[in-house]
């Protein structure tokens, strides 16, 4: 029997498989994961369990709601709950998407954006980044312009894999653009409280169109528990719910308890978060500048390095990263992972433990200094 059009074009993600064919004390410097222990409120939220574990309602716990509404300023009415923001992604995009329709995506942009606009039968359609990688409102407006099938637009900030952001006032004209259109601009914004410097700025902090994407994922510091957001009106998020209720029912409730324990203690996690961020950057930046000569640049956000390639590896960047992987024993992930934009760069997460991220730079800087 064949398979269905809309999944054929799947592969695995390659930062799975290229993580998954390491050989034995390889670094990871893979994963987009935080390496630091589960805040404990959400430990003491999952061990303090009892009685009955029931489904709870389909649209996730009221509590829960109100935690998510609070953090942000808004109205539990405006919350959906998924399965990690992507859960509720694939639900959005099932529901405003059909065959035909085009979804804009960042180039180089997360890689399950593509993904799940072809799992709802739709084309995903990148739009290009200022040369920095920042948003750039001139460059969206003329891939929108090209797209007179675009329904839905992401734009996400800090981006991965760059790690850069986006101005108020570009983020407010991307907003406008698709307001005229009548399209659902999302904001990805899991990455926005883990910045050492100056927070960027919300989509809802100008502009109240479009849904923000939120997750525990990130600064909560809490990838397994898979619970995530959207923010913004109703109307756009009722038939996301029913998608997403049909799919999983509900977030497994012990996480949503979790979450909901993380959203709770918000002010002291985030702080603790931003510290274990600030102790990995360090130990990056310093490792780098000893080996690499210049200092890296510090990103709006999140934990990923944006690398060149040196000039030798530009012909086939995906067997210089198998060779990174196999003879320097550190895996990275391939720039073109995330679009042709990312041909020419790997993304380096400094997610993880301190001396592993350290050990990982001395590994990879004679790569770059041999060409
Ligand atoms: C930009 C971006 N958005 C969304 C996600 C999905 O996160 P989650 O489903 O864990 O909330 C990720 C995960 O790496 C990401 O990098």
């Amino acid at each position: 029997m064949k398979q269905s059009d809309r999944t054929s074009q799947l592969r695995p993600s390659p930062i799975r498989a290229i993580s998954e064919g390491a050989p034995p004390g390889a670094v990871p410097m893979g994963l987009g994961e935080p390496g630091w222990a589960l805040p404990e409120p959400a430990c003491l939220a999952l061990a303090q369990q009892q009685g009955p574990c029931a489904y709870g309602p389909n649209t996730g716990l009221p509590e829960l709601k109100e935690a998510v509404a609070a953090f942000h300023g808004a109205k539990a009415s405006q919350v959906m709950l998924g399965c990690g923001s992507q859960g509720v992604l694939y639900a959005l995009f099932q529901a405003w998407l059909d065959p035909g329709d085009a979804v804009l995506v960042p180039d180089p942009g997360f890689l399950a954006y593509p993904a799940l606009a072809h799992m709802a039968g739709a084309e995903p359609v990148s739009y290009a980044l200022a040369p920095d990688f920042t948003l750039d409102p001139v460059r969206f407006r003329a891939a929108l312009d090209r797209t007179p099938s675009a329904k839905v637009a992401v734009v996400n900030h800090p981006g991965n894999p760059t790690g850069a952001g986006t101005s108020a006032q570009a983020l407010s004209e991307v907003a406008q653009a698709c307001a005229a259109r009548g399209i659902l601009l999302l904001s990805d914004e899991v990455y926005r409280e883990l910045c050492l410097g100056e927070r960027g700025p919300s989509l809802r902090d100008v502009s109240d169109t479009g849904l923000v994407l939120g997750s525990v994922s990130k600064a909560w510091g809490a990838p397994g528990l898979r619970v995530g957001w959207a923010i913004g009106d109703p109307a756009w998020l009722a038939p996301a719910r029913l998608v997403h209720a049909y799919m999983v029912t509900a977030p497994a409730r012990p996480a949503q308890l979790a979450a909901m324990a993380l959203l709770e203690a918000s002010p002291a996690v985030l702080a603790e978060a931003r510290t274990h961020l600030r102790v990995r950057w360090e130990a990056f930046a310093g490792a780098f500048a000893l080996a690499f000569g210049p200092s890296p640049r510090r990103t709006a956000g999140g934990f990923y390095h944006w690398q060149p390639l040196p000039r030798t590896a530009l012909a086939d960047p995906m067997a210089f990263c198998v060779r990174l992987r196999d003879q320097g024993g550190v895996v990275v992930v391939p720039g073109m992972a995330f679009g042709e934009g990312g041909r020419g760069h790997i993304r380096l997460s400094y997610a993880g433990e301190p001396d592993q991220i350290r050990e990982g730079v001395r590994r990879l800087a004679p790569f770059w200094n041999e060409a």
